[in-house]
């Protein structure tokens, strides 16, 4: 079983996992959609994810993911702005209904019914539907592979950072990410299985994926309350600056 969890450190949390159980039955109604014309860049992604998304811990969890996920497309070859930017949406937006869906029933698949009733385009919808196992939708793209590369182990670098002295991601080797996966009792409910299979299906080795991860964090750790001190609210508007390259 893998939950989204709430990192607690001092007065810090921090997202660490993602993707829940699949047993409660009932299905919450979706909200009424504005019908009115609709944008789907990335301001209209975190207006989106802020619609849905009291928790601060959930919106950065989002961010941290979008910076993986920009991080992840270049270091690939992908090169246009644009392009950079969807790669980005899909790490904004891929747990933007766990708040009101947390349950295996519904997070993920009324995400995907909801951004289809607003216009979000197929490539983004299917790489979202994508991220949790329990969806049966395979990843075929690189976008699709890049987001269960990304999520779970964005979630857990920032834990490991958060136990540090400095409490820096900036600080935190590769070796001691690779240490902390192997210790259960540690942001226990990181599902390991998404990290190792995120990274065979991403094509890497798991300490060159980590390395990317890491250094995708730093350029917004102050955002993400992972260079020393708590975070300030993000908040509705305006969305927070677009994450920098490493
Ligand atoms: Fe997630
Ligand atoms: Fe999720």
């Amino acid at each position: 079983m893998v939950m989204h969890r709430i990192y607690q450190s001092e007065n810090k949390s921090f997202l660490v996992s993602s993707c829940p159980d699949r047993r409660c039955g009932a299905r919450p109604a979706i909200p009424n959609v504005d019908s009115g014309p609709m944008s789907h860049d990335r301001a209209s992604a975190w207006s989106l994810l802020c619609e849905f998304t009291k928790s601060q811990p959930l919106r950065r969890h989002g961010l941290a993911v979008e910076a993986t996920m920009r991080h992840l497309a270049r270091t690939s070859g992908v090169t246009g702005a644009a392009e950079v930017e969807t790669w980005g949406i899909v790490g904004l937006l891929h747990d933007f209904d766990y708040e009101r869906f947390p349950t295996e029933a519904d997070h993920v698949f009324r995400g995907m019914e909801i951004l289809r009733e607003r216009g979000w385009g197929e490539p983004v919808i299917r790489a979202i539907g994508g991220h949790a196992f329990y969806t049966g939708i395979p990843r075929e793209t690189p976008m699709e592979r890049a987001i269960l590369a990304a999520d779970e182990l964005t979630g857990f670098v920032g834990a490991c950072a958060l136990v540090r002295p400095s409490k820096r991601i900036a600080d935190v080797p590769v070796e001691s990410v690779l240490k902390r996966l192997k210790e259960k009792s540690f942001a226990r409910t990181v599902d390991r299985t998404y990290v190792t299979r995120g990274a065979e299906e991403w094509g890497l080795p798991l300490p060159e994926l980590v390395a990317l991860v890491l250094a995708s964090q730093v350029p917004i750790a102050a955002e993400l309350g992972l260079d020393g001190a708590p975070a300030a609210d993000l908040p509705d508007e305006p969305a927070p600056p677009e994450p920098p390259a490493p």
